[in-house]
């Protein structure tokens, strides 16, 4: 799936098309795209679209970000400042990917060799001021997601 997000607002609503095709089960999201490309952004719509009312911090330092929506978990991801993937094994990720959570990962490839694979690949792309994105399917839960969004 492509789309053209015209300004920030586009790349909201997109995050919010995406909460809104999650089903109820274990869904991991990667975000990928250079620093500024909008992963931070489009998490935040997809976070507003299920409840979150308060602001969204960049977990750059602390990791992992933890919001709990109704019954749903959702945690964030900034993996950026990972110096070395081995970190990943004190944060005990077996309290992340598990139940019905849901996981969107920023700079999931600084630790991939401790992630379990992802559902979804989303990548944002600069396209002059505004921003490309293509949204990739890699499981058969992805598959389904893909399927209900639309344009
Ligand atoms: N479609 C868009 N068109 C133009 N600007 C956008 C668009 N989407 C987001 N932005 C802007 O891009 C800027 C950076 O966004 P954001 O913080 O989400 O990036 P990021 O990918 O999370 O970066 P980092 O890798 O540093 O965490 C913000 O100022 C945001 O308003
Ligand atoms: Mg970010």
């Amino acid at each position: 799936m492509h789309y053209f997000l015209a300004n920030e607002e586009a790349t909201l609503a997109l995050g919010k098309q995406l909460a809104e095709a999650c089903p109820d089960s274990l869904c991991i999201i990667h975000l990928e795209g250079e620093l500024g490309a909008g992963k931070t952004t489009l998490t935040r719509g997809f976070l507003r679209a299920m409840g979150h009312q308060g602001n969204v911090k960049s977990p750059t330092y602390t990791l992992v970000e933890h919001y709990q929506l109704g019954n749903r978990a959702v945690f964030h991801f900034d993996l950026y400042r990972l110096s070395d993937a081995g970190e990943l094994e004190f944060l005990g990720l077996d309290d992340y990917f598990r139940d019905n959570a849901i996981c969107l990962l920023e700079w999931a490839q600084r630790g991939s060799e401790y992630l379990p694979e992802p559902d979804l690949l989303v990548q944002l792309n600069y396209h002059e001021h505004a921003r490309n994105a293509v949204i990739e399917a890699k499981s058969v839960l992805g598959e389904q997601i893909c399927g209900k969004l639309h344009k």
